[in-house]
């Protein structure tokens, strides 16, 4: 399968593609997901074996110890980046949907390049320190790094170690990038490609009419 033109162009324009699709067979779908990983770079695995992951709402208790659901459930995800634990986050993500669920959940979608920040905010980004969790590998970090173009931001596994850090996570809280943030709200089989080094994204809460949404991941480095 083939990325156009068009959409690379995009994706480099606004740091994420939707590629929309008739493909509804899931076995299907995985493969395309896998393909268009495979466009990118490297796909690579997230915690569980597959390379291709299935994401669902999950209540805390069923979910893996490390991820968003054991501390959100299904309510509202905070804007993130995926694998912010990793010394170098994935380059890209690759989503699918295999089912929207009966009521519509969006992601939304938010480039850091579209936030305005400030140069102050900038500056704190980049020096004010968090804890980055990743059992004997954690280490220290800050959201920006100089010389690097990456974000580094996941209230799930950072945790501030100053009061700079404090006000850092408020730079990408719900309130103050909602103004700046595209909803996208899923058609079967649709893909989308999401640029993880530019691009925040979160989910909003889920309620019992969707718990049946489901979609495909895949990890690109
Ligand atoms: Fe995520």
């Amino acid at each position: 399968m083939n990325i156009t033109k068009d959409t690379l162009k995009t994706l480099r324009d606004q740091g994420w593609a939707r590629i929309p699709s008739n493909v509804h067979e899931v076995d299907a779908l995985e493969a395309r997901t896998l393909e268009i990983a495979q466009r990118l770079g490297t796909p690579v695995r997230g915690r569980v074996r597959s390379i291709v992951e299935v994401l669902r709402p999950t209540a805390p208790e069923a979910a893996h110890p490390a991820s968003l659901s054991r501390k959100y459930g299904l309510d509202a995800f905070p804007f993130h980046v995926d694998t912010a634990h990793w010394t170098v986050p994935a380059r890209f993500l690759i989503l699918s949907c295999v089912s929207p669920g009966e009521e519509s959940v969006p992601t939304l979608l938010a480039n850091r390049d579209d936030l305005h920040m400030s140069d102050e905010e900038q500056a704190v980004a980049k020096s004010a320190v968090f804890l980055v969790r990743n059992g004997r590998n954690s280490f220290y970090s800050s959201i920006f790094i100089s010389g690097r173009d990456f974000v580094r931001y996941d209230p799930g596994c950072m945790e501030p170690q100053c009061q700079d850090a404090i006000r850092a996570l408020a730079f990408f809280s719900r309130e103050r990038v909602m103004p700046y943030v595209e909803k996208i709200d899923w058609q079967p089989g649709e893909s989308l490609i999401i640029d993880n080094w530019r691009v925040l994204h979160a989910r909003d809460a889920v309620n019992q009419n969707a718990i049946n949404r489901l979609l495909f991941r895949c990890l690109v480095v």
